[in-house]
């Protein structure tokens, strides 16, 4: 179980924020995550949350490409009711195809629609959209304007710090946002070349929300009750984003909440912790997805959340990523909990910090995107 005696004193901080006409309480956002956000991931988090999650963004979708953008097989574009208010975010490095898919995403009647100005994959980046636009402002100024004429409902951006530690330029990028009628911006405290190495810089995340007339929201590293609530009163940010965090314990959104309301982060038992396999599978199954599809998603969240969940137990959270069917998996979850005393493992779901999967100071600043 896990055991958190002190109670987090929050009285000081922000909860909520507007964005259009509608206030964001809590002021957390679960980030989004290409391959893990659909909306499986997406319901997934508003139960576990008890629907105190006040974001949600799609996973980032493709405006590139040689015909023009139509709702037909977009199913990265499929969101319920119960997940709003919900953001559908866009990517691409074409201005007018930005704006024209904004217009027919609108139709579907998101609450918000985002521009991704931080994908640092060369795929993307490299052909000058998603944080490649960062290297490219005049270019991200267009696109800000040409969809947000081309929509009613809130435009947001999302960014990183700047290409690379001699290119920092968030501070401009917020102007631009601002000028473009952005109504949120939200920083992932790390440049392009770090990819998803090394730490968030809070600092300039801190600075940037301080400059800002519109929110900004801080992104990078919250993985935990403490550090959310060590963020919201360090910075003067308007929320944060958790992206990885909530693979490592997707019941952060609720535990944060409860925090908001003076109480300490509540204990999940290790048989209530493994059923959520069971209920992300139910919401898998909702959708198109083949038998293998469902089963690399299970694995997907299992790497994660066990590593906070049986730190003394890695085998069991092996067996888990050598199932070869969602049925092996299930059967090998049920084998693990008729087993009482496995069962005397703690659930550690805020034991990890480090999202790289590594101990604070032997992060190696491995991998790094090249220019
Ligand atoms: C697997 C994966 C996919 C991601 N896909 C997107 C995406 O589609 N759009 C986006 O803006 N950011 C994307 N990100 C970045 C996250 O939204 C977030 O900015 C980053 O992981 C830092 O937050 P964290 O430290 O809380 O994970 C992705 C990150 C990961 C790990």
């Amino acid at each position: 179980m896990l055991k958190v005696d002190t109670i987090l004193d929050t009285s000081s901080i922000k909860r909520s924020f507007a964005l259009g006409n509608f206030s964001v309480f809590p002021n957390t956002i679960l980030s989004p995550m290409a391959g893990v956000t659909d909306p499986p991931f997406r319901r997934l988090c508003r139960e576990l949350s008890k629907n105190r999650i006040g974001l949600l963004v799609s996973e980032f979708v493709s405006t590139d490409g040689g015909s023009e953008f139509s709702l037909k097989n977009r199913k990265e574009l499929k969101f319920y009711p119960e997940e709003r208010p919900f953001g559908i975010q866009i990517f691409g490095r074409d201005p007018d195809r930005m704006a024209r898919a904004a217009q027919v995403i609108e139709s579907l009647e998101p609450d918000f629609i985002e521009v991704n100005a931080g994908c640092p994959v060369p795929k993307v980046a490299g052909k000058g959209g998603g944080a490649g636009l960062l290297r490219d402002l005049d270019r991200l100024t267009l696109i800000l304007r040409k969809v947000k004429a081309s929509i009613q409902i809130p435009m947001t951006l999302k960014c990183r710090i700047g290409w690379d530690e001699s290119q920092i330029n968030v501070f401009e990028t917020l102007r631009i946002a601002e000028g473009e009628g952005a109504e949120l911006l939200t920083v992932h405290g790390r440049t392009r070349v770090q990819g998803y190495n090394g730490f968030a810089n809070w600092d300039i995340i801190g600075e940037t929300a301080s400059r800002a007339h519109i929110p900004v929201v801080g992104n990078g590293d919250v993985v935990s009750v403490e550090t959310a609530i060590e963020k919201l009163k360090m910075y003067p940010i308007a929320g944060v984003s958790i992206g990885r965090g909530a693979l490592h314990n997707p019941w952060l959104f609720g535990q944060i909440a409860e925090a908001f309301e003076g109480k300490p982060p509540f204990e999940i038992s290790i048989r209530e912790a493994l059923s959520i396999f069971e209920k992300y599978f139910g919401f898998m199954m909702q959708e198109d997805l083949s038998s293998l599809g469902a089963l690399g998603r299970l694995k997907q969240l299992a790497a994660r959340l066990c590593k906070g969940l049986f730190p003394e137990n890695l085998l069991f959270r092996q067996s888990l990523l050598t199932s070869e069917t969602p049925e092996m998996f299930f059967e090998r979850i049920a084998l693990f909990l008729d087993d009482k005393e496995s069962l005397n493992t703690s659930f550690y779901p805020d034991r990890l910090v480090n999202l790289n999967g590594k101990k604070e100071n032997d992060i190696v600043f491995g991998r790094q995107f090249k220019g």
